[in-house]
């Protein structure tokens, strides 16, 4: 029989794994090569794509998918997951019968579309046929736990469903260049932050100024940690005393009780764990959930019941816990079971301002402080108002580098760049400056920068002026948008500019854009667009499939947030 034979074969060769990410970060990429790794230990053959450089049409050959993807804004997908996204929800998605799926979607619960990109696609892939091999697990900011969990059920599923045996790679390889990579790193990071000392906190803006932004110099000496310009620095901040200590007083507990805090067996007191370890500031639908089980409060049962979404997304707007537990008195609630169902203080990431080859030893940042009225109440931005507040030269702050390989300066020194950095989005090209003057980059280099007021709000202009005359800055042109009648942006003096512009486009620029990403980088997009029709002549479709073809190439990079 010459069937049998092929049919054997088939039953005894192991699936394929592919595993496929979307992710602006690079958190979801550097689980992707994670996972990547625990399989290929087990020694089941695996493939993985950013969903950029994965073509649509070999779906159809995916055998067992695992898809990773972080969620966006009003619960968009990531910028490299866009158009795989919009093939998998249109007409053309082919059915997959045959395959088995998992997805591991990553967000921020205080976000109202949280993990929304992994729920779409989780439920599309079920639509088209799929079959799901380990239920999705939806991260919120700590995810190193739950993303460690859906990795070693993932893995101990298609361990035990696969021919392990048949194929055999060499891990040994893999396994001392891994042991390497890790020696040369720091031993500070996320899990174990580094205590770094404070040497500068000064004001940026001038007399007169709608706004406070602070330049804060922190001293890496001795830790080893290393970044690139283009990373982010992540604080762990504290919150605001006085509203620590008026929550407290609200509930008539003992500030100095003390209580274990986590499963690792931490012991604080409740007024220190307030203040260092859990989230006050902001409310998410899950806290007014297990709140409602807790509060022994009718009210807060009737808020909570099905059917009352609207209601409670209303409420969490603009509100804290502090409102929270005025609005909602609890009855007979212990400190600690209150402790136990609230978030855990995120960190607070920035792009770094600095390059480690102009200032070696030392990270800026540029941070913005945040102040605003909401429910009768002045409320504060947590780690901002800390630092411009509380925060003094000679105090330490616990800090980790969060690397991001998608925000990054050509590797070819004579690719022009153009930056997009209006407000405190301009740090990361201080860092990008620093680093070209250090290293003696000549490549084309153009800034655009806008903010409120010339005369008080034009950061760090003694710098660009400098650059501007030393040839490090080939091209500025600023946008100050409140000292005229008129409101100016960046994107008005794009499109002023566009013929130049669009030449560079056409030069092989690299575009980056960082800061608000609603508003700014929203409004920048489209014009870029609109540059491209009118410039290029292009329709909107080929001016959109451009855009696109810069993406992929890592021509247009943005870090908004
Ligand atoms: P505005 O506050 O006067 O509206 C940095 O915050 C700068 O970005 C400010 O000048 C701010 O102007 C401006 N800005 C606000 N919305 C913007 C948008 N949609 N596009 C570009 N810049 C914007």
């Amino acid at each position: 029989d010459q069937t049998a034979a092929p049919k054997m074969e088939q039953s005894i060769q192991t699936r394929e794994v592919t595993v496929l990410f979307g992710s602006e970060t690079g958190n979801g990429q550097s689980l992707a090569s994670t996972i990547v790794e625990k399989l290929q230990a087990k020694q089941l053959p695996v493939q993985s794509f950013s969903m950029d450089d994965f073509k649509p049409q070999n779906l159809k050959k995916v055998q067992d998918l695992l898809l990773i993807t972080s969620t966006h804004g009003e619960g968009e997908p990531p910028e490299n997951a866009r158009s795989f996204y919009e093939f998998l929800h249109s007409k053309r998605a082919p059915k997959l019968e045959n395959v088995r799926f998992s997805v591991l979607a990553l967000g921020d619960e205080s976000y109202e579309f949280f993990c929304q990109t992994g729920k779409d696609f989780d439920k599309r892939l079920e639509e088209l046929g799929g079959e799901r091999l380990y239920p999705r697990v939806d991260c919120d900011v700590d995810f190193e736990d739950p993303a460690e969990q859906w990795m070693s059920g993932v893995v101990a599923v298609l361990h035990e469903t696969s021919n392990a045996n048949a194929s055999a790679i060499s891990v040994s390889e893999k396994q001392a260049a891994a042991t390497l990579l890790e020696e040369k790193q720091s031993v500070y990071s996320k899990k174990n932050p580094y205590p770094a000392e404070v040497l500068e906190n000064i004001s940026l803006n001038g007399r007169g100024s709608n706004k406070e932004t602070r330049h804060l110099v922190l001293s890496l000496e001795d830790s080893g940690l290393t970044f690139e310009p283009g990373d982010s620095l992540a604080i762990l901040p504290e919150n605001d005393p006085e509203l620590v200590d008026s929550l407290i007083n609200e509930l008539g507990w003992n500030p100095e009780e003390s209580m274990q805090i986590n499963e690792e067996g931490d012991i604080y007191s409740l007024r220190k764990a307030l203040l260092s370890k859990f989230e006050i500031t902001r409310l998410t639908k899950s806290f007014i959930q297990a709140a409602a089980e807790l509060f022994h409060n009718e009210e807060l049962k009737k808020l909570a019941a099905p059917g009352n979404e609207e209601k409670v997304k209303a409420y969490l707007d603009g509100r804290d816990l502090l409102d929270f537990v005025r609005d909602f008195r609890p009855v007979q609630l212990k400190p600690v079971d209150f402790i136990h169902i609230l978030r855990k203080l995120p960190a607070r990431q920035y792009s770094i301002a600095s390059s480690l080859k102009a200032n070696p030893d030392e990270v800026h940042l540029t941070i913005s402080t945040v102040r605003f009225q909401a429910h009768g109440r002045n409320r504060k931005g947590v780690c901002s108002s800390q630092i411009a507040e509380r925060i003094q030269p000679g105090d330490m702050l616990p800090i980790y580098v969060d690397q991001n390989p998608n925000f990054k300066l050509p590797s070819n020194p004579d690719t022009p760049i153009i930056m997009i950095g209006p407000g405190t989005g301009v740090a990361p090209f201080r860092a990008f400056l620093q680093e070209r003057e250090a290293e003696g980059i000549t490549g084309k280099s153009w800034l655009f920068f806008g903010d409120q007021h010339f005369s008080s709000d034009f950061l760090y202009q003694v710098e660009w002026q400098k650059w501007l005359k030393n040839g490090v800055l080939t091209k500025m042109d600023v946008a100050f948008s409140r000292d005229q009648a008129e409101k100016v942006y960046v994107q008005h003096r794009m499109l002023e500019k566009r013929k130049e512009f669009y030449q560079w486009l056409e030069d092989g620029a690299v575009v980056y854009v960082c800061g608000d990403e609603k508003h700014m980088a929203r409004d920048v997009h489209q014009t870029i667009l609109t540059i491209l029709e009118k410039e290029g002549g292009l329709t909107s479709e080929q001016a959109a499939v451009y855009i696109d073809q810069m993406r992929k190439q890592k021509r247009y990079q943005r870090d908004v947030y």
